[in-house]
């Protein structure tokens, strides 16, 4: 078993508190090497019968990202006139993308209905390969964290419209639309935090007993 030094740990710690959902990035691209390494740990993730069920695509088509960006918009403009009068003044100034600022986009998918894995574990949980999908975004979100750059995770998108956009292969469903490139800054508290939206509770880090 490979044995991690308490320095180790302790820089591990820090990752994950300035591990960030950034929103504001600077233009500059990441390198491919850097992308590619991220990528590589998002596969090491752990999956459900060793299913390995995600599917990272890059967007690069210009016309296809100025789509999204529309979507996003719309559904953008659909949750604010949701929202309740006393929070839709405040969610009206959060910013909720970087779609046009980030220099990477990268759209995830996972397969529904894996061959990989030969079906262990799914029987019963046929979510669990959505969820193998789920925490491998993570480790690309940390391992990105880790080489300097940063990651946007948005969800404000109708997934039969980013099929529509994206044309995944049959069979895979739309988990997430990551924007991806060097943030402006960098931050130990979310930036929900800091605009008065929502606070991170400490208590959601302790045990419950039975
Ligand atoms: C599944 C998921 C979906 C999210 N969707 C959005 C989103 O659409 N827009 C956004 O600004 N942030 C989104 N976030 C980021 C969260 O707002 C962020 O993780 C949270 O505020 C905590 O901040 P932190 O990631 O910087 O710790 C999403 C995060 C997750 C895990």
């Amino acid at each position: 078993m490979m044995e991690f030094s308490s320095d180790f740990q302790a820089q591990l710690d820090t990752l994950f508190t300035w591990r960030r959902d950034v929103r504001h990035f600077r233009p500059d691209p990441v390198p491919e090497v850097a992308l590619g390494r991220a990528l590589a740990v998002a596969a090491m993730t752990p999956s459900v019968g060793l299913s390995q069920p995600w599917r990272f695509m890059r967007v690069e088509d210009a016309g296809r990202r100025a789509r999204v960006r529309e979507d996003f918009v719309r559904c953008h403009a659909e949750t604010l006139g949701r929202q309740t009068e006393a929070d839709s003044g405040l969610y009206a100034r959060l910013k909720l993308a970087g779609l046009e600022d980030a220099p990477h986009h990268v759209a995830v998918f996972s397969v529904v209905d894996p061959a990989q894995g030969r079906g262990l574990g799914r029987q019963t949980m046929p979510q669990t390969a959505l969820w193998s999908s789920v925490m491998a975004i993570h480790g690309f979100w940390l391992s990105a964290t880790a080489q300097g750059f940063g990651v946007g995770w948005v969800s404000i998108l109708d997934p039969a419209r980013m099929a529509e956009i994206l044309e995944p292969e049959p069979g895979w469903v739309f988990v997430a639309y990551l924007c991806v490139g060097y943030p402006v800054e960098g931050s130990e508290t979310p930036e929900l935090e800091r605009l008065g939206w929502e606070h991170r509770r400490g208590e959601r880090g302790a045990w419950i007993l039975r």
